[in-house]
């Protein structure tokens, strides 16, 4: 792999501290970080590289459901030697200017920095600024080597807004260069569902308006916002998981088979999946948890959601008329990511995505000594009882050695973030009111009407029948 500076704007942020400290610890540990490659956090706190590495130590050792394993003392010595900190202004060009000094410097000492990584772990209201400043400073200029940027949802906060923000980026940045990360397009279980459907041909002709009855989608979290009210507050639930997050898992369950598994054939069946999703405004239930208004950084006269279920369904030959329905939110009863493709013959397909990753099939049995009587049971294959012990990897740490390795594959261009939120201002055209739901249920009673009024019901996490 080239040797590379990563200049992560926003390391002393959550997701820094959440998500890429400890993907940067895993690149490590696997020994994929050249030696003269760099990683320089920058922050507005001055901090001196002994407190920058104590920082990193304490992150890395902080609890973290996502990265659970040891860390190693001689890996993270070793890590240390890449490290570099910075502080200053985003919205400082003197800060810029430090920087491209910063990186000639590091040149002199033998670190490679032409090959440069810049990501925007920062709220997306600097978006702007950065790119002009690192425009303006030079160092976006690719002269030796080349200049990427990766930067997170949300892309904008409508349509209108996505569009300018693209805009302005592809003023200067090539497209090429840049990189929008939606995590879930890098997780392993997702990722493993292309797999599942295009390598086992017995699913794939089963997976269409003749046999499915529906889809159901949910994505819970049992705990709150935590210390990010700031930007959950003006963001909520649709926009900060539902836009990105969970329409993924609609295209990706949904996609035809791409004719190659070029970057461009596979993007271009996801997109033609979110394209084709109806929006039905009327068929949507947001809500918030009991207690939000009284999280740090939160208005407390705040109608955000927390909570939102939705009905959708595919404007395409293969699925039209299978309705879809979503769910996702937080202070939810259990912490659980699945994809359940409920067949008409009551078989169900299950992609757990998380906890407990895996795959699960719901098939009818004989019931032992009975003679007719039958019973549900449930085929399942789980990474964590798989005797050869896979490893998962983390999508932080897939999507970054993506992008230092030039792989857009797994990231979003301009025309899909737009086609979602096409979608997602259409179903906001007449939005709900915000009903209160209590913390550690299942969110809303309107979200049970919404399934039931069409006769179904949601379906309990599978971990809670099929635990191994
Ligand atoms: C982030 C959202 O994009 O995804 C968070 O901002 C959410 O609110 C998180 O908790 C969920 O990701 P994961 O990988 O923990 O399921």
């Amino acid at each position: 792999m080239d040797s590379f500076v990563l200049i992560i704007f926003g390391i002393t942020g959550n997701l820094a501290q959440i998500k890429l400290i400890p993907a940067l610890y895993d690149i490590a540990e696997k020994g994929l970080l050249p030696e003269n490659s760099t990683i320089i956090g920058t922050a507005r706190k001055p901090m001196k590289k002994q407190d920058f590495e104590k920082y990193f130590h304490s992150v890395l050792h902080s609890e973290n459901k996502h990265h659970k394993h040891a860390i190693k003392d001689e890996i993270f010595l070793k890590l240390c030697k890449n490290l570099h900190y910075l502080d200053g202004n985003l919205d400082d060009p003197a800060f810029y200017i430090k920087l491209k000094k910063t990186l000639k410097e590091l040149e002199k000492k033998g670190r490679k920095c032409q090959n440069r990584i810049f990501y925007l772990a920062t709220y997306p209201d600097l978006y702007e600024t950065i790119f002009k400043n690192l425009k303006k400073s030079g160092l976006s200029k690719q002269t030796k080597g080349w200049t990427r940027l990766i930067i997170e949802k949300p892309i904008g906060f409508d349509l209108v807004s996505a569009r300018k923000l693209n805009k302005v980026l592809t003023k200067y940045f090539s497209e090429d260069q840049i990189y929008r990360l939606d995590h879930y397009l890098g997780k392993e279980t997702l990722l493993n569902v292309l797999t599942f459907r295009f390598s086992n041909g017995i699913f794939e002709p089963l997976i269409n308006k003749k046999y499915v009855d529906h889809i159901q989608i949910t994505s819970s979290e049992d705990f709150g916002i935590g210390a990010r009210g700031g930007y959950y507050d003006s963001v909520g639930a649709l926009k900060d998981v539902g836009q990105n997050h969970l329409l993924q898992m609609i295209a990706l369950s949904a996609m035809d088979e791409p004719k190659s598994l070029s970057n461009e054939e596979i993007t271009c069946e996801r997109i033609k999946i979110l394209k084709n999703l109806m929006p039905f405004p009327e068929k949507v239930v947001l809500g918030q948890y009991r207690g939000y208004t009284k999280e740090p950084n939160v208005d407390p006269n705040s109608i955000k959601d927390t909570y939102f279920a939705f009905k959708t369904e595919i404007k395409n030959a293969r699925f039209a008329g299978v309705p879809i329905y979503i769910r996702g939110g937080k202070n939810l009863k259990t912490w659980v990511t699945e994809i359940s493709i409920i067949f008409k013959t009551g078989n169900v397909l299950i992609y757990r995505i998380q906890p407990n990753e895996g795959i699960v099939l719901k098939i009818k049995t004989k019931k032992p000594g009975h003679e007719k009587a039958l019973e549900d049971q449930y085929m399942q294959f789980c990474y964590k009882a798989d005797p050869h012990g896979h490893y998962l990897v983390d999508p932080y740490e897939r999507l970054l050695f993506d992008a230092i390795s030039g792989d857009q594959t797994n990231f979003n261009d301009a025309k899909e973030v737009e086609a979602e939120w096409e979608f997602i201002d259409a179903l906001e055209k007449k939005l709900p009111k915000v009903v209160a739901y209590k913390a550690g249920t299942w969110g809303p009673k309107e979200a049970d009407d919404l399934i039931e009024s069409d006769g179904r019901k949601w379906l309990e996490p599978s971990m809670e029948f099929c635990r191994i």
